[in-house]
C-alpha cells in the first residue's frame, strides 16, 4: 500500500486528536478496516518492531508489514514533530482472553525463533488473530 499525502494528513491528525491506541512505546492509527499504522519516536524501534514483525509474519506468527516512512508534521505548538511509521496488517480480537495453552504455544513459538522479546510481553493486548489465527502484534518493549 501507498501512503499517499492525504494518508499522511489524516494520520498527522488523529496522532493530534489523540485519535490512536497505545502501549509504551507505539501509538497505533486505523487507516482503513485492513490498514494501520505503527508509530514510534525512535528510529531505531521503528526499524526493530518492523523487522521483528517482518520476521513473525513469515513464520505466521504476526501480521504483515507494508512500507517504512516518517511522518513529519506539525504539532499543537506549530513545531515540527517527527514519527516514525511502518504499515501494517490489522489483526483483530485483541485484548480478548485467551488460554494459557494457546498463550504458551504462540510464546514457544516465538522463542524458537529467536523473538523473545515479543515472547516475553505476550499479554492479551499484544495477541490478536489474523485469518483465524492466534498472533502476536508488539515486537518491542
Ligand atoms: N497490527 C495491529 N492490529 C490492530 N491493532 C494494533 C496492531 N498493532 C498495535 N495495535 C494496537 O495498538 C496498541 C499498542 O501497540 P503495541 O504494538 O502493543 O505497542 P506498545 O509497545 O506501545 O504496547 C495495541 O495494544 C493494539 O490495541
Ligand atoms: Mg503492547
Amino acid at each position: 500500500m501507498e501512503i499517499t499525502k492525504q494518508d499522511r494528513a489524516q494520520i498527522a491528525k488523529k496522532i493530534l486528536d489523540g485519535d490512536y491506541k497505545s502501549g509504551i512505546m507505539c501509538r497505533f492509527v486505523t487507516v482503513d478496516s485492513g490498514v494501520g499504522i505503527k508509530t514510534y519516536s525512535y528510529i531505531g524501534s521503528r526499524n526493530a518492531a518492523y523487522l521483528r514483525q517482518q520476521k513473525a509474519h513469515a513464520l505466521g506468527l504476526g501480521p504483515a508489514v507494508g512500507k517504512r516512512f516518517t511522518l513529519k508534521y506539525k504539532n499543537f505548538w506549530g513545531e515540527y514533530d517527527k514519527l516514525y511509521c511502518f504499515v501494517t496488517q490489522i489483526a483483530r480480537n485483541i485484548g480478548r482472553k485467551r488460554s494459557d495453552e494457546n498463550i504458551q504455544r504462540l510464546k514457544d513459538a516465538l522463542k524458537k525463533n529467536k523473538l523473545e522479546q515479543a515472547a516475553e510481553d505476550l499479554h492479551f493486548d499484544n495477541v490478536g488473530t489474523v485469518d483465524g489465527k492466534m498472533v502476536c502484534i508488539d515486537f518491542i518493549y
